[in-house]
């Protein structure tokens, strides 16, 4: 496998760096390292000399949950200052590979359109972008993932995945693959014998969990949606480099166009906490008309806020405000059976699980790719859905 120099692995739409380009990135990197292994600990101290005392002599009582936590510590000055340093790191990410993508811009924007080889995209310049993307730049990615800012754009899907690889310091392995990489090794040692024909990935941006299905179930015909064209473009310029067959199309996974009984599996990686608590219920009611009989759809998120640790929770929230993302602390409250029941689905065939991470990094090094930085170390993702 080729590389680019900070270990990404390379195709034709990746952007390259300079020496000055590659060490903006580098020094981002450290610094995010820096803030969750060095000073993100020191907000647990915080807590645990005075926001906690202070709380309890106040209330009677300790904080029992992330929001009173989240109260308790809203005058900490330990916690602002790396609150206010995270956000800033966040945001220096982003202009960090910003950067290199507007310096090769007309070379991106060729290589997209002169993509040959398999699979296929469908635009739809028509499309609604939903309104829980129109009203925020979600996690602070100028434009999100939908913006244009030149005909057949293709800019925001080369920020987000050089981003993406910045943001887990390369722990998601060199394609950005690990959350699709783990739901499949889920499905497969849940489910034995299961050998879906169809497959939609629902939310796929550029197709960094998408790819591995084409390997897992290469028999499979594999779909792929999402709202943004600009990141549909490159994610399909991007699998054709690389070879594999995947067929995008720019829809809502709320309300698609495919026939009904259409896919034997439907995934999500990362693609709930970014909706509204309205969309993920419509889309798991989309789910439920467009699976097979016996097929299976599987979302795969970040643990729910029950399962941790209250202080824990608390850390894993600062996304929801303080990162742009506002249906973060909702769908940290999914339970699956609820949704399943909901939407149209047996309650008794909904799953909650855990699966560790498949990409295969020491467990001292498995960290926090999510802000909060106390969050991860089991390196493990949440995965729910539920059986037609
Ligand atoms: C965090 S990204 C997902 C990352 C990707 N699944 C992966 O594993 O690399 C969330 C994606 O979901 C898309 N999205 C959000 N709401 C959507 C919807 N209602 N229908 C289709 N895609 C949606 C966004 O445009 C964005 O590309």
């Amino acid at each position: 496998m080729q590389a680019e120099r900070n270990g990404q692995g390379r195709h034709a739409m990746l952007p390259q760096t300079t020496a000055e380009e590659f060490s903006r990135q580098e020094f981002v990197k450290s610094l995010k390292l820096h803030l969750a292994t060095k000073v993100s600990p020191g907000n647990r101290d915080a807590y645990e000399a005075r926001a906690r005392p202070a709380y309890a002599k106040a209330q009677g009582r300790a904080p029992e949950n992330h929001g009173e936590i989240r109260k308790a510590m809203a005058g900490e000055p330990y916690f602002t200052f790396w609150s206010a340093m995270l956000r800033n790191s966040q945001e220096m990410m982003w202009k960090a590979v910003q950067i290199p993508v507007e310096r090769q811009l007309p070379a991106l924007l060729a290589a997209s359109a002169a993509a040959d080889g398999p699979g296929s995209l469908r635009l739809d310049p028509a499309l609604e972008i939903p309104r829980y993307h129109r009203s925020v730049d979600i996690h602070c990615m100028p434009g999100g993932y939908h913006s244009e800012f030149t005909a057949d754009d293709v800019a925001n899907g080369a920020v987000y995945d050089s981003g993406v690889y910045v943001y887990a310091m390369g722990r998601m392995g060199p394609w950005n693959a690990d959350i699709g990489d783990t739901t499949i090794a889920w499905i497969k040692a849940n489910n034995p014998g299961f050998a879906p024909r169809r497959i939609l990935d629902m939310g796929c941006t550029v197709g960094h969990s998408t790819l591995p299905y084409c390997d897992a179930w290469p028999e499979a015909e594999v779909h792929a949606i999402d709202v943004g064209a600009p990141v549909l473009r490159y994610a399909h310029a991007r699998a054709r480099s690389l070879g594999k067959a995947v067929h995008f199309s720019q829809q809502n996974a709320e309300a698609t166009d495919f026939p009904d009984g259409s896919f034997d599996l439907i995934v999500s990686h990362i693609l709930v906490h970014e909706t509204s608590n309205a969309a993920m219920r419509n889309i798991m009611r989309e789910c439920n008309r467009l699976l097979a009989p016996g097929g299976i759809v599987v979302h795969a998120e970040t643990p729910p806020y029950r399962d941790l640790p209250v202080y824990d929770a608390f850390m894993l929230d600062w996304d929801t405000r303080n990162n742009n993302e506002p249906y973060w602390s909702a769908s940290h409250e999914i339970v699956a059976a609820d949704i399943a029941a909901e939407t149209g689905f047996d309650p008794a065939s909904a799953f909650e699980a855990y699966q560790t991470s498949a990409f295969d990094v020491a467990e001292a090094q498995r960290l926090k790719v999510f802000q909060g930085g106390d969050f991860g170390g089991g390196g493990q993702w949440w995965l729910w859905g539920a059986r037609k």
